[in-house]
């Protein structure tokens, strides 16, 4: 047994709707392995009840997975804005929203975050609780920085992938841009006043941040 069958098998199971839209990228798409995945996706469900945010963000949808596992733990008048810049997967979003019966409290954006925030967020104002940062990894200082000003005192900011097949800690042996440019941001969160900050060491690296 490895240790993340035993983190599985000792965390609740995941809801049946949630483990179809996996088998479904499994069967219909040619990388699955970008799903957050169970323990990722229960891990943002338990703090979404937890948190009760009234308005989260999840910046990088897919076909939805995660976007199912923050929207269906949301209370019913929340609501999650997704923003998923490949109008391709807009039809497997929908349909797993819909799937999950959450489709209600999400608001979906088709189109690049970095303008996309600053459209739907105009003012700099605190008014996300939490927030899920999960696309391409060379902006993820962008993404950060377009949502830190835009959140609550206390607000909770999830970003996945932090340590990157471990390729972080040897950054002589792995100099390419994706793995220098999560080295840069895993310092700049850590240098950050405006956080506190914690580094969990669990599947691929999870930073979390608290708003101050
Ligand atoms: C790892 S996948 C997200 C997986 C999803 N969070 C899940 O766990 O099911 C990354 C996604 O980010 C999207 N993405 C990349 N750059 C983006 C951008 N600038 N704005 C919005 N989405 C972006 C990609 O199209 C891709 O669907």
């Amino acid at each position: 047994m490895t240790l993340s069958d035993y983190l599985e098998s000792h965390s609740s199971p995941v809801d049946a709707s949630l483990s179809a839209i996996e088998r479904w990228a499994h069967l219909h798409t040619a990388q699955p392995q970008m799903l957050c995945g169970p323990y990722m996706g229960r891990l943002l469900s338990l703090l979404c009840r937890t948190v009760r945010p009234h308005c989260a963000v999840e910046v990088g949808a897919y076909i939805g997975y995660s976007t199912c596992c923050v929207a269906s733990s949301l209370d019913a008048d929340a609501t999650l804005h997704s923003f998923e810049v490949n109008d391709e997967y807009e039809g497997a979003i929908r349909r797993h929203l819909s799937d999950c019966h959450c489709a209600d409290r999400v608001q979906l954006h088709i189109g690049d975050a970095k303008d996309q925030i600053p459209a739907v967020f105009p003012s700099e104002e605190a008014v996300v609780d939490f927030a899920f940062i999960d696309a391409d990894k060379r902006n993820l200082r962008c993404y950060y920085d377009l949502l830190v000003p835009r959140m609550r005192r206390g607000a909770l900011l999830l970003v996945d992938n932090v340590l990157w097949h471990e390729k972080v800690l040897d950054r002589e042996l792995h100099h390419d841009t994706d793995t220098l440019a999560i080295h840069a941001f895993n310092e700049y969160v850590q240098h950050d006043p405006r956080v506190e900050n914690l580094m969990l060491g669990v599947r691929d690296g999870i930073m979390i941040c608290s708003v101050l």
